[in-house]
């Protein structure tokens, strides 16, 4: 069993495994070469043969634990015919959203219109490289992809004025969104993922009293449904004010949590393995404070089931020498 199912499943605390959000990205020059000549997002991660590659890249330099297959959660609304674009120093930008066509799109077209995804993550999890390592499929949560699909762009700080407005909309998009994140799921593991990660970046933007209809309802069902199919489920509600209770709703089982919550009061707080915490921002700084920070998380989870990852994903600018270190210091704690 590879030693993040260890740690998930079996609950080990003797083990560190590690992996890291946004592992294959800008920040590695062999990236950016392939990058530089496929200037189309989207057709890059619809590339099976470089999507693969690129997600192999982080793993031939560290011996990370996990590999994430190189993708994207804004696949989905491409897949349901939304055009989704990625704007230079700007951040994705989608086109309209036709609900009267995607409640008719057949799942057979949503397939075959992101198939090379379900292509990538079977050639990464047939790859050496991650023989007795986890081969990670992922999904955007329905409430950070509704966020996209009707903001139709980063919300940033706030979400656009009139956001809330149609809510028989919004909820009519929540439950397509069910409809084709099951089935995304599903193709993801029947070609290889044995762990699914859910991204719920904008969970922070929601006020209290929306949270049970936009997070935690459609989450849920969302993490029944990995759990029927026998596959861990690690859940990110990134800027969550309320990690206990989304985990004694949500029942996942693993948290990934952000670097602005007290990793101290997560320990006490919650039982389930933990993933995560330290802000990005770290590896930007020197060895000897990365070293103090990274063993501020191991040392308060050492005897509790903990997966080392980052707070959010690894900065462009991140010094890949710093990678390198953090991970032999991981291994070596
Ligand atoms: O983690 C990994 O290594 C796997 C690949 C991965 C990407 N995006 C590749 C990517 C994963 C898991 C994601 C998830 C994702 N995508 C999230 C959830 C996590 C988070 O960051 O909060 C979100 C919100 C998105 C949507 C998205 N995709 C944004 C906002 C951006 C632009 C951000 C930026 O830095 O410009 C992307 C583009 C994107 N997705 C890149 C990568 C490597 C950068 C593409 C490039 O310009 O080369």
């Amino acid at each position: 069993m590879s030693l993040i199912k260890e740690v998930i499943v079996n609950k080990k605390t003797n083990i560190n495994p590690i992996w890291i959000m946004r592992q294959a990205g800008r920040y590695l020059p062999e990236f950016r070469e392939i990058r530089k000549v496929n200037t189309d997002f989207i057709k890059l991660c619809l590339n099976e043969k470089l999507a693969s590659e690129i997600t192999l890249q982080p793993l031939k330099r560290f011996d990370l634990d996990a590999a994430i297959i190189f993708s994207d959660i804004l696949m989905l609304p491409y897949g349901l015919n939304q055009k989704v674009e990625f704007k230079k120093n700007f951040g994705p930008i989608l086109g309209e959203l036709n609900l009267n066509e995607i409640s008719r799109l057949d799942e057979i077209d949503f397939v075959k219109k992101i198939y090379p995804v379900y292509k990538a993550i079977n050639i990464v999890s047939n790859d050496e490289l991650t023989s007795n390592k986890s081969t990670i499929g992922f999904v955007g949560a329905p409430w950070t992809l509704l966020v996209y699909m009707v903001n139709k762009q980063s919300p940033k700080l706030k979400l656009k004025k009139n956001f809330y407005d149609d809510s028989f909309l919004l909820n009519r998009i929540l439950s397509i969104l069910e409809k084709f994140l099951k089935l995304h799921i599903k193709n993801q593991i029947d070609n290889g993922a044995e762990i699914i990660q859910i991204f719920d970046s904008w969970a922070g933007l929601l006020s209290t009293k929306d949270i049970p209809n936009y997070i935690y309802i459609p989450t849920l069902n969302l993490v029944e449904y990995v759990k029927s199919l026998d596959t861990p489920v690690i859940c990110f509600p990134r800027g969550i004010k309320d990690y206990k209770e989304y985990c004694e709703i949500i029942k996942p089982d693993a948290i990934c949590i952000d670097y602005e919550v007290d990793p101290k009061k997560i320990l006490k707080e919650i039982k389930i393995p933990v993933q995560g915490g330290m802000d990005p921002k770290i590896l930007l700084s020197d060895k000897d404070n990365l070293k103090k920070e990274a063993k501020k998380y191991l040392d308060i989870f050492k005897d509790h089931p903990y997966i080392f990852n980052l707070g959010h994903g690894v900065l462009p600018e991140t010094n890949p020498d710093m990678m390198d270190y953090l991970v032999k210091m991981v291994k070596n704690y």
